[in-house]
């Protein structure tokens, strides 16, 4: 059984300790939370009476014997955390993004290096249903080679988001708006099923939160991979939380994927459709996808079995550093 800790005790952690206790294969041995009474909450909504509560993440990994810690604090906190826990020769399990800078992603690396302990990034919705079913279908090669593909983000994330978080809405703090927050997984699937792109030129705005938030709001990218482009366009200025959208074009058909739903259409005419809808019984918002839990569990399977995990730090690599182009090539745009 591993005994695993957790640090940020807000929204997402809900889904971290729920996902653990599913599993099964970890026990939660404590949380621990700058405002201390979140983490006695969290522990007595999610632990036993052995958990712990913590003020700080030093304090945990002092009075703790921990084999993981899972990361759910705001993104400038995600580095100098995991270099702790790796520097106590502890896995880490964090949620995305992995760093806000390339120099920070680069510390990473050489933190997990010098340590010989997993790292894990949640980008969950690579184990989609939906995601599952395009990477089996391109793979077959039943639709030959990939020309191009778009995906569109247009959510809706308003003033009050912003202004009711401490770190959310500033480049210090979230290193960037809706690219780095909520896009990043739809910039991941197209990483993950396209390939390493060659290029990509972006340019961002603040549409509708001006002087509320000084990150972008919206960001449009045009992206080179090796068979074909792809356009991206990504906003919370939306008056909803859209199903994200991608299509994939290929030379003898298409999939189209809308939230949990996917077509796959072939030249002739026919298509197959699939409907994967959020199963019922796991928390969270809906656009979080139903995947935390899988993508948690792998990460411990792939530790006790020996064999590598799909989100491992390195297999992100080619997303954040796309990322973090766009920012640059944002900025000069600007
Ligand atoms: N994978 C997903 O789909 C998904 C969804 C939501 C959030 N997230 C990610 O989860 C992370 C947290 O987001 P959230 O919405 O839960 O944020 P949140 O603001 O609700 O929670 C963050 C928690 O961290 C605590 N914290 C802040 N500084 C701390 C410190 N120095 N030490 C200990 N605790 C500290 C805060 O008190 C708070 O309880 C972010 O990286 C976010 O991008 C991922």
């Amino acid at each position: 059984m591993f005994r695993a800790g957790i640090v940020g005790c807000g929204n997402i952690a809900r889904i971290h300790a729920q996902a653990l206790k599913n599993a099964g294969c970890a026990a939660i041995q404590a949380f621990a939370d700058a405002k201390e009474e979140k983490a006695k909450e969290y522990c007595s909504l999610y632990g036993t009476e052995h958990t712990r509560a913590y003020h700080s993440l030093e304090e945990m990994l002092k009075e703790e014997e921990l084999d993981t810690v899972h990361i759910c604090t705001p993104h400038y906190l995600h580095v100098p955390m995991a270099r702790k826990a790796l520097e106590k020769g502890v896995h880490v399990f964090m949620e995305k993004p992995p760093a806000i800078s390339k120099e920070e992603f680069f510390l990473l690396e050489q933190a997990k290096e010098k340590s010989g302990k997993e790292v894990g990034i949640c980008f969950q919705n690579r184990y989609n249903d939906a995601v599952e079913k395009i990477r089996e279908t391109l793979n077959s090669g039943k639709l030959g080679n990939v020309k191009g593909a778009r995906a569109f983000v247009t959510w809706n994330r308003g003033a009050e988001y912003y202004t009711g978080s401490s770190w959310r809405g500033a480049w210090g703090t979230e290193g960037g708006g809706i690219l780095i927050n909520q896009a990043i997984h739809t910039l991941d699937l197209l990483v993950y099923l396209l390939g390493k792109p060659e290029s990509a030129e972006g340019s961002f705005h603040n549409h509708h939160l001006k002087h509320i938030i000084e990150v972008e709001d919206t960001m449009e990218a045009y992206i080179k991979f090796p068979k074909g482009c792809a356009c991206f366009y990504a906003t919370g200025a939306y008056a909803d939380d859209a199903p994200v959208l991608l299509d994939i074009l290929c030379e003898s058909g298409a999939v189209r994927m809308e939230g949990e739903r996917l077509k796959i259409i072939k030249s002739g005419g026919s298509s197959q459709s699939y409907d994967f809808e959020k199963k019922s019984g796991i928390p969270g918002k809906k656009y979080w996808g139903n995947s935390h839990q899988a993508c948690i569990q792998d990460f411990y399977d792939s530790i006790l079995e020996g064999r590598i995990f799909r989100n491992r730090l390195e297999s992100v690599k080619d997303t954040f550093l796309l990322a973090m182009d766009l920012y640059s090539q944002a900025k000069q745009n600007k």
